[in-house]
């Protein structure tokens, strides 16, 4: 891994592991032009300039300065001006004193060090000293008086390229920014298909596949979060790329507010991938001498299809992302009360619960919304943070120390970001809600945002948590955001600056996760969104998991959490099992096929233990084990998706292996039965050729499949080639768990 700049060449090249990215100077203007990405390229390659093809045109401005447009609307730029002649989408523009919105960076000076210094009030990836490296390539626009310090890191661990944008405005006036995209990356369209996660609520994530075309594709928020619907999250592949094959170009961005990512195909075939805050209603004034930070983008290339890219965003996210006591842990097994009560409990109902989940190894409470205020519905009370002593009798700190002398930890439910009309705080400071002066503000589950760009409010929040976190033994916090933004304008902004606010929020909500996680160093943060509407990267640097969608129904969570673990490792997911008729969908599911599918996140229960059977407490001590036993492969190890429901409409699979190769846990979920069915092949992956391997099964499905496995040890050449065989369970939504570890 490493930067080089070589001179003679005009050539900057970034290596990782088994990628290379270059770019190079053009001309006598110096344009940053795109050369290469992909599949790392022979030690001495440094001629590279050829690739940019700029020969091929008589536009070059230094020869021909008549067609200067011509070049500026061909070349592969890294980049992009707005207004001066690339007519294809800008990765920025502006607007001047004067009214004008043209701006075009050229090359001024760069930097290449050791390390990479964190954003600005923004989540960044980090490495230790010797594992990083960035090149900060200083350009500028002499004309406008804007600098333009493009950023990029590479880790010597993973395959990923890190890009972020500052600009400097070095005028004497103020500059606003109404586009600044954090990558801009020119490739030739190689018949590209566009990899994207879409949903809605309790359905999030869906992977879609689709063909670009001349024009735009793209995805988006305008929600103020990342939301339910479009995902922070593109990949390019080939028609024929598929798991386990071919080329992949993923880009992830770490933020969680307004977004933009797409890619548009120009006249001469080229690709332009762009990714940053969505410039729709965005608008930053840069006084003189001010900097204005963008957002981090991930760039992954992989030539061993869309698994290799999952587990290169795994490695990143988990290593150089996610922080905290919790990083590298197992996290308590935990039983959130939301599904078993809703707003209906008091501490004798959360006591029992919490009696019958200690004698089954569960190990921590989650109280969810409810506690607080008058909230006896979701109508009223956010903002009133103060303990309910009706429903809470003998207060805060009787329930958590009763909790605790179970044996059982104790989390707590906020939403810290939301004012309800009918609330104390909302009577005491009805300005402290985002809206429009004049204009009533629309309701969302019957509630308000905070406007976080305020200083007084963030402070007024955040001393209410620290009250309760700080008056009894909470362990853990939920931090949930149920509606996003609208009505945008802030009662502490002048009217120049009302642009700012969806950015300025997010800000503030990073802020306070930041002193949040700093004050409270012990406690375990899920981040959540009316489930999973910001599970994005900028979340994972404040909270080790984040909830991944209300729809705890195991066959939904199949492709919930297929499409997340495309992204995101499974250490981050929040994943419960809950009863059925399940709550969301009223499907009924095999309790076993829940845990299952549950094992593969954090883990936890979304239920009323008192209610179940002792059968179904049983398989309760079952999981336990099973997610003391296996957990640490699950969170650590590495990720393979072997066969997808969301494409055959019949069985799903996935496993995980630890880096050295000797263990793997395969997860088979049969979700319908078929007649006159031969029995499934599924070729496991990451093994030892020439290891010998003994395959255990756990599951009421699995007895059959046992005899075939017990009597006889097999070749990981075998297990990757000729594959498990797996019997099909009778009826619909069966499953097994299969243990494969090398033997000595
Ligand atoms: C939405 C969350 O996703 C749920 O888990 C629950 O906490 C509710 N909000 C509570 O209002």
């Amino acid at each position: 891994m490493g930067i080089v700049f070589y001179e003679k060449e005009g050539v900057f090249r970034l290596d990782t592991k088994n990628t290379t990215y270059a770019l190079g100077l053009i001309d006598n203007e110096k344009f940053a032009s795109h050369l290469y990405y992909g599949k790392k390229l022979g030690q001495n390659d440094s001629d590279l300039q050829y690739l940019a093809r700029i020969n091929e045109f008589p536009f070059v401005p230094s020869v021909n300065a008549r067609d200067r447009l011509s070049f500026l609307d061909s070349y592969p730029s890294e980049y992009a001006g707005h207004g001066t002649g690339d007519f294809r989408d800008s990765a920025v523009q502006i607007k001047t004193r004067g009214g004008h919105s043209a701006v075009s960076f050229t090359y001024k000076t760069h930097r290449i060090y050791d390390g990479k210094d964190p954003l600005n009030s923004l989540p960044s990836t980090f490495a230790g000293a010797g594992a990083v490296q960035t090149l900060e390539l200083v350009c500028e626009d002499a004309s406008a008086g804007l600098e333009a310090v493009l950023s990029y890191s590479v880790f010597d661990d993973c395959d990923a390229v890190i890009r972020s944008v500052k600009l400097k405005n070095v005028s004497k006036e103020k500059i606003q920014i109404v586009k600044c995209m954090s990558l801009c990356l020119d490739m030739d369209n190689d018949d590209y298909e566009m990899i994207s996660l879409h949903g809605s609520w309790a359905r999030e994530r869906h992977i879609q596949r689709r063909k670009i075309g001349f024009g735009s594709s793209s995805v988006s928020s305008l929600r103020g979060e990342s939301g339910h619907q479009d995902h922070p999250f593109i990949a390019l592949v080939n028609t024929d790329t598929t798991q386990t094959r071919g080329n992949v170009y993923g880009f992830s961005f770490v933020y969680s507010g307004n977004f933009y990512a797409g890619v548009s195909v120009n006249q001469f075939n080229s690709a332009r991938i762009l990714m940053g805050i969505n410039p729709s209603d965005f608008c930053w004034n840069l006084q003189a001498g001010e900097v204005f930070t963008s957002p981090e983008a991930v760039l992954v290339y992989s030539n061993e299809g869309i698994g290799g890219m999952s587990r290169t965003f795994h490695d990143v996210f988990r290593n150089h992302l996610i922080r905290g006591q919790y990083k590298d842990k197992k996290r308590p097994i935990l039983i959130n009360n939301w599904e078993a009560t809703y707003f209906d409990f008091d501490t004798d109902k959360l006591l029992s619960i919490a009696k019958d989940a200690a004698k089954t190894g569960i190990e921590m409470l989650v109280m969810d919304d409810g506690w607080f205020g008058n909230r006896s519905s979701d109508n009223m009370a956010l903002g009133d943070w103060v303990v309910n002593d009706q429903k809470l009798k003998g207060g805060l700190p009787y329930l958590v120390n009763e909790v605790n002398k179970l044996g059982v930890k104790f989390g707590i439910w906020f939403e810290p970001e939301m004012i309800s009309p009918d609330s104390d705080l909302y009577r005491a400071h009805p300005d402290w809600a985002i809206a429009i002066p004049s204009r009533t503000p629309g309701l969302a589950r019957n509630q308000y945002v905070l406007d976080y760009s305020r200083r007084d409010v963030v402070e007024h929040v955040y001393e209410s948590l620290k009250k309760i976190l700080t008056s009894a033994n909470i362990e853990y916090v939920k931090w949930d955001m149920n509606r996003p933004l609208s009505d945008i304008g802030s009662a502490f902004l002048d009217s120049e600056s009302q642009g700012e606010l969806y950015h300025r929020y997010v800000l503030g909500v990073y802020a306070m996760q930041e002193r949040l996680i700093t004050d409270f160093p012990h406690i375990l943060l899920e981040n959540c969104s009316g489930g999973g509407a910001r599970f994005d990267p900028g979340m994972l640097y404040y909270s080790p998991q984040i909830w991944c969608s209300d729809d705890t129904d195991a066959v939904e969570r199949l492709m919930i959490q297929e499409g997340t673990a495309m992204v995101y490792p499974l250490s981050a997911m929040g994943a419960h099992v809950s009863v059925c008729p399940n709550h969301t969908v009223g499907r009924v599911t095999p309790f076993e096929t829940r845990g299952y599918v549950a094992l593969a996140g954090t883990f936890g229960y979304e239920l009323d233990i008192t209610k179940l059977s002792e059968e179904d407490k049983d398989s309760i001590k079952h999981q336990v084990e099973l997610y003391h036993r296996y957990n640490d492969l699950v969170r650590t190890g590495t990720y393979y998706r072997l066969a997808s429901y969301g494409d055959n409409h019949e069985f799903d699979a996935w496993q995980v292996s630890s880096k050295d190769g000797t263990k793997a846990l395969v997860t088979y979920v049969q979700v319908l039965s078929r007649p006159n069915q031969k029995s499934r092949i599924i070729k496991v992956q990451g093994l030892k050729e020439n290891v010998s391997y003994r395959v255990t099964l756990e599951g009421s499905n699995s007895a059959d499949d046992m005899k075939l496995y017990s009597l006889r040890l097999f070749s990981g050449s075998m297990l990757m080639n000729g594959g498990l065989v797996i019997r099909n369970p009778w009826g619909d939504f069966q499953s097994k768990l299969i243990y494969i570890e090398a033997v000595e």
